[in-house]
Order: C-alpha cells, then structure tokens, then sequence
C-alpha cells in the first residue's frame, strides 16, 4: 500500500516526544513489511539533516482566502521518503508554544495534498497523527481545491494524547482551511469553538490510539478531556495499538552514546554505564538509581515523584531526573536537588546522549503518570535492563508486567509509587533483580506486531 504519514514531528528531525519516536519508526516498519510511505513535517528552524532536503520549489496552498507559497524538501532515509513543508511561520525556536498554534498547522495540513502531489506520491490511505493534522480528514472529505484523485481520499487517524486538541475560533478556522461554509455542520464544532481533534474523530474512516487501555480509558469521563462522548460515538471505528520502539536507536548493544555495550548475556557494560552516570551527574554511591526521562507535566506525574522523593532518598535511592517544562516543577526539582547533594541530581533541558546514559545507568525508571497514552520510556528502559516502577495506566499497563518485569502501582498518590518503589528495593536487596532486568530486555518491542495491526486498519479504511 501506499501510505502518507502527516506528523507535526518526526525523529530524527525534530522531536518533543513520543509523537516523533512513532513517526519516525512506524513508516520504517511498514517499509520493511513491503509498503511505500511518505512522511510529511514541517521543516523547523531548529531543524539539521544530513544530507540536507533538496528544496524543489514552492506549491501554492489554498489558505487565508487565497493561495499561499510554501517550500517542499525531499529526502528518502532507509527507504522511506519525507516531504518536509518550509513556511516562515515555522522559524521559530521551538516546534510549539506559540498563541497561531492552530493557523500555523491548518496551513501544514492544507499543505500536505500539494506537497505529495508535487513529489509526485499519490496515496491509498492517509494517516494523520495527533490534533497538529487532524483537519486532513475533513479537508479530504469536504474540502476545496484538492489535486485530481485526492477528494473522498480514506484516513486513518491517530489520537497520541487528547489532551491537546487543538481549538480555535470557528469562523476564523473554516476561512483559514479554505473550506466551505457547510463545513461548520460536520464535525469540527465542539462547544461552540472549532477542535481539530473532534474533526479528526469524527471525520477520519478510521480512528486508533496508541493502546489498547487507553482506547478503553478515553471513553470516560475521567480521561476523556471533553471528548468522551465523541468516543464513545466513534467506538466502532476505534482501535488501541500499542507502540513499538525503535530498536536500532535503543539498543544497549550498539547506542553509541553509552560508555560501554551490554546486552542480555553480559551486563558488565551496564555496571560500566552506572558508575560513569553517578560521575557524571556527581551522585555518590550507596543505593540504586531511579531515573526519570520526562517531559514535567501535570500527565506525567513529576509532582508526584517529586512528593515521595524525600523518603525515598531516606530509604537510600539515589534520584536522577532529565526533563524540562511548568515552571514550578523545575522549581522543586532544582530545591529538591539543592536539599540532597550527591544523592539527587536534576537536568533541566531536553539531551537526547544524555536519555540514552541514563536509560543505560540506572537501576530503576519512576513513570508515575496521570494518564498515559502509551508511553515510550517504560520500554526504552526495559530493553536497556532498567526496571520501571509505574502507574497502571494506559500503555504502561498493556506493556509492563507486574513482578515478571517491572512494578505498577494504582493510585496517582506519591504514597502509593513510595509503595512500590519500597516493594522494588527489596528486590534489589535480594538480587532478585537480575531475572527481572533479564525478563525486560528480552520482551520484544519491536514495531513489526503493531506495524501489522496498522496495515489492517490501513486495509479496513480503504474498504471503507
Ligand atoms: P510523551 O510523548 O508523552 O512525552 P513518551 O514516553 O511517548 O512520552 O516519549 C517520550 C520520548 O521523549 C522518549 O523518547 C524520551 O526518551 C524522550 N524524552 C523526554 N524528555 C526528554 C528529555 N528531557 N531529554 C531527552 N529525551 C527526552
Ligand atoms: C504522546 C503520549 C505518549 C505516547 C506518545 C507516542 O505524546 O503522551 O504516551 O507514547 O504520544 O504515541
């Protein structure tokens, strides 16, 4: 099949999160399993390839009440092509943040017909990704000035965290996307503003989300940020497929950004991996590490690692964290750090060498999220021997086995993940741990399973 993947972010090219891991890993997958797919991004300012895109020239999208230029990159990495969108609203110093957030990617997606019409890629399904690309559904669906072929076009549509949707004011939306005044009575109203996430459910042939859990959790209340009701109305089209991870970039075998290599059979690079992380973020010895690879946002439950982490240094963890984002968590981040020197180390930012040197040092991995969509971390540390302790949410409960390769715990409570954690230390104690750090890097999380599944719903939306 043909197959166009249209993501705000792609790895290696840009990233905030796991959005991009799954872009850039799915198309490599669905390459491998004999399909042809073409990604389609924003080119950002921040942006490094090599080689280089070769910029081909402009396409004139239909924006704003007109047609505005927009520049289309080439490239093809492991046989996967990238159409990469320029535009000057793109140039900026981070990929999102910005108040025209929703302006500024209606106009990637009117983009993403004429850019793959011009690098001459004709799709049998398009799969937009998350609320950046949501209206493509409907532009496809309803939309003007479409290439010849496009018009009715099926898409799959993948909801990575409903907490964003993207919403904007209606009239200004419809105008901006070019679209006819009777699209205001398909899908794209939610209370009164537009929400590209509500178009994308409403108006995509087909919808997933990144696990079987959390195609169930987003149904209620509780998890459905608004949106349960649509879900519920959309269950028939609904489908949960678990992520996979990259397993050529997260390998402890050949990460080059780890002091030494470590596999199954032999761990001693992993001993070699946790002495030089302790140096390296100045922790002095004494008991295991937990790490913890966030972004620090409510969904991510840093608050909650930061509310037990005084009693857990107590019972001799040493804590090392990566991760940037609400201003008061780094706040207490950085005093938590200042109250424990040597036994809490904080980084605030975004350092991919740095990810890898934790996942590969460290005994333990805290995710104690609010809600998880999938969740790439609890994987990525599984494979690198590093035992996760996390809530039972969302994909962390379809991909973590309680005991057999990490803990989980039910209540987004600090005292619930200081339950667990003192439940893992004692396995630490023991050395029972071996067998755990075993059974998780020997759990396949390769994509080719779920790449499957994808193939499947790709089959189910063209047959309508
Ligand atoms: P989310 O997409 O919700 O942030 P995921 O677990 O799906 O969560 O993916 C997070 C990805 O981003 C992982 O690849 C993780 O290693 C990476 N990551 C998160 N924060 C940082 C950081 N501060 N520095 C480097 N990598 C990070
Ligand atoms: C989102 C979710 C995360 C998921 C990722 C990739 O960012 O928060 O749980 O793993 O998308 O699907």
């Amino acid at each position: 099949m043909r197959i166009l993947f249209a993501s705000a972010e792609v790895y290696p090219f840009s990233k905030t999160g796991g959005l991009a891991d799954v872009a850039g890993a799915l198309p490599k997958a669905l390459v491998a399993a004999g399909h042809e797919v073409l990604v389609v991004s924003p080119w950002y300012r921040t942006l490094q390839a090599d080689p280089a895109p070769l910029w081909i020239g402009d396409v004139d999208v239909p924006f704003d009440g007109g047609f505005e230029p927009v520049g289309v990159g080439t490239l093809e990495v492991d046989g996967v092509r990238f159409a990469f969108v320029g535009h000057a609203s793109f140039q900026r110093d981070a990929l999102y943040g910005f108040a025209d957030d929703v302006q500024r990617f209606a106009r990637f997606t009117r983009a993403i017909a004429p850019a793959a019409h011009r690098v001459g890629f004709m799709p049998d399904v398009v799969h937009a990704h998350d609320w950046h690309a949501a209206y493509l559904p409907l532009i496809l669906r309803h939309g003007w000035h479409l290439p010849d072929g496009w018009p009715g076009m099926p898409s799959v549509y993948t909801i990575h965290n409903l907490q964003h949707q993207g919403v904007s004011p209606l009239e200004a939306t419809v105008h901006w996307l070019r679209l006819p005044r009777s699209a205001l009575e398909t899908g794209m109203q939610h209370f009164g503003s537009a929400n590209a996430m509500q178009a994308g459910l409403d108006l995509a042939t087909r919808v997933t989300t990144v696990s079987p859990t959390y195609a169930e959790e987003i149904q209620r209340p509780e998890f459905g940020f608004g949106l349960d009701g649509t879900l519920r109305h959309v269950a028939w089209k609904l489908r949960g497929i678990v992520n996979g991870i990259d397993e050529t970039v997260w390998n402890p075998s050949t990460d080059p950004w780890l002091p030494a290599p470590f596999d199954v059979g032999d761990l001693s690079g992993k001993a070699v991996a946790r002495t030089a992380l302790l140096e390296e973020l100045g922790l002095r010895d004494g008991g295991p590490v937990l790490a913890a690879v966030s972004r620090f946002a409510e969904q991510k439950g840093i608050d909650l690692l930061l509310d037990a982490a005084d009693d857990l240094v107590g019972e001799g963890w040493r804590l090392a964290l990566l991760g940037s984002g609400e201003a008061a968590l780094e706040t207490s981040a950085m005093a938590l750090a200042a109250r424990h020197p040597g036994q809490v180390a904080v980084r605030l930012g975004y350092d991919e060498p740095l990810a890898h040197r934790i996942y590969g040092g460290a005994d333990a991995f805290a995710i104690p999220s609010r809600f998880e969509p999938c969740g790439l971390t609890q994987m990525i540390a599984m494979r690198y021997g590093t035992i996760p302790i996390a809530r039972a949410t969302g994909g962390l409960a379809d991909t973590i086995r309680p005991g057999v390769t990490g803990f989980l715990f039910a209540d987004a409570q600090p005292g619930a993940l200081h339950a667990a954690a003192r439940e893992a230390k004692a396995s630490f104690d023991d050395d029972e741990v071996l067998g755990m750090r075993q059974a998780g890097m020997r759990t396949s999380f390769d994509w080719s399973k779920s790449a499957e599944a994808y193939v499947q719903v790709y089959r189910d939306a063209v047959a309508g």
